[in-house]
Formats: structure tokens, C-alpha cells, sequence
């Protein structure tokens, strides 16, 4: 087993859903996947593999922010030869343009996370989607009939959920950032660390500038569109 996932090597698929919550990880196990069995319950991050349509695939929950999606991801990576990982999660809307309940396809990620700053010496790294998943994803959107309206584009991956200077978001969306989440800036740079593939995939559960919110109802209907969009991109 690794530091924190108590799996042994040939556990864990060479595909991986990554959503934040582990809840959310054993409902899509149970949901969508065959023959799903846990393969880590360390800190109660759990991990489980199964297959659909035939493929084995594993999800494993990232838990929030970067710092604890890093210690997930880089041991996927570098002790379970993990080849591409989809997250699978949730972001606030902060445009006009989107709307609760609408999906968001990760292009690339901004962030005020320090990660990179310090990995790359004060100079700005640019996280970028794998294009083959994107493509894949936008595909799979574009294909489901009567789905949730679908944007491809810039995220932000905030280091706070509460943020100190929430005005600043404002500046991200002049130059184009959809929506706001904690993630997919950190797992698209250690995607290219190691030469892996990566792509962050988010249901908009609500608008920071509006205040709507979806219900929890709601919430799980356009998290398994997505769900379904994920393994279509990674897997079919
Ligand atoms: N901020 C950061 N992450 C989020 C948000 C938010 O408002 N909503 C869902 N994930």
C-alpha cells in the first residue's frame, strides 16, 4: 500500500474518477459500476474498482483543495501506475453565462494556490486538460439528448472556499473563467509532471453571484450526467 490508500499494486484501474467526496465516490461505485469492490478505507478516503461497459475503472474520493487532491493524486500516479483521472466534482458559477445545475468541461485552470508558484519559482505554469479527454467529454455532452447545458473553459481553483478577497473573481472572469472550484489546477499540473492524462469535469451545485443553490435532489441528477460523460471520455 501507499502512504494513504490502502491498496495493493494491480488494485486500482488504470483509469480513475476522481470525485472530492468519498460519499460520492462509493454512490458512484454502487451506481455505475460491476462487481465494485473498496480497496482503501484509509481516513475514510475511499477507493473502489469495478468495471463498466466491461472496463475496469476506479473512483477514489480527493477530498477538498489541492493539498489533499495532490496526496491522492501523486500516489496514484507514481505507486499505481495510474494512467488518466477524471475529476468528477462541483463548482459555483460566477458569470451570467452559467447557470446551476449546468455543467462545466475544464480546458485549463487558474489558481491562487502557492503550488505551483514555488514548483516553478515564481514563473506562471499554464494547467491544461489532456485534449484526447476533452474532446472525449465534449463528444459525450454534445451526445446526450435533453442533458444539462454544457460549457467548455477556464476554471479557478481557489485555495478558500471563503475567500478573503472574493473581489478578485471578478478579474478572473474578464479574462474568461466560468466557474470557481479547488482542484483542477493541481491535478492538471501533476498530470504533467507524469506524463499522465487529466480532466476536470464540474456540475455548477451553485451561483456565487446570484446565491441560488441546487437541492441535493438535483444535485445528484446532474452529478451522474457527468458521471456518465466522465466514463464515456475516459473509457469508451
Ligand atoms: N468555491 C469553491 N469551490 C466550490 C464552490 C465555491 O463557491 N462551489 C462548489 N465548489
Amino acid at each position: 500500500m501507499s502512504t494513504h490508500i490502502g491498496a495493493q499494486s494491480g488494485d486500482i484501474a488504470s483509469t480513475v474518477l476522481l470525485p472530492g467526496d468519498p460519499l460520492r465516490a462509493k454512490w458512484i461505485a454502487e451506481t455505475f459500476l460491476d462487481d465494485a469492490r473498496c480497496y482503501s478505507e484509509v481516513r475514510g478516503m475511499y477507493g473502489f474498482t469495478g468495471t463498466w461497459n466491461g472496463q475496469p475503472v476506479s473512483v477514489q474520493g480527493s477530498g477538498m483543495g489541492q493539498p489533499s487532491m495532490a496526496i491522492y493524486v501523486n500516489e496514484l500516479f507514481k505507486d499505481y501506475d495510474v494512467q488518466s483521472v477524471v475529476r468528477v466534482g462541483s463548482c459555483g458559477a460566477v458569470t451570467d453565462d452559467v447557470a446551476v445545475r449546468d455543467v462545466i468541461i475544464a480546458s485549463g485552470a487558474c489558481t491562487d494556490s502557492s503550488m505551483n508558484r514555488i514548483a516553478f519559482h515564481g514563473l506562471d505554469y499554464a494547467p491544461v486538460a489532456d485534449f484526447g479527454l476533452l474532446r472525449g467529454a465534449v463528444e459525450a455532452a454534445e451526445a446526450r439528448e435533453g442533458g444539462s447545458p454544457f460549457h467548455v473553459g477556464l476554471i479557478f481553483s481557489s485555495d478558500s472556499f471563503y475567500s478573503a478577497r472574493p473581489e478578485l473573481l471578478g478579474e478572473m472572469v474578464k479574462y474568461g473563467v466560468l466557474g470557481v472550484e479547488m482542484e483542477a489546477s493541481g491535478l492538471y499540473t501533476l498530470a504533467a509532471k507524469y506524463r499522465r492524462k487529466a480532466l476536470a469535469i464540474c456540475t455548477v451545485s451553485d451561483h456565487i453571484v446570484t446565491g441560488e443553490e441546487t437541492t441535493s435532489q438535483e444535485r445528484e441528477q446532474t452529478f451522474g450526467e457527468m458521471v456518465e460523460i466522465a466514463l464515456t471520455a475516459a473509457l469508451a
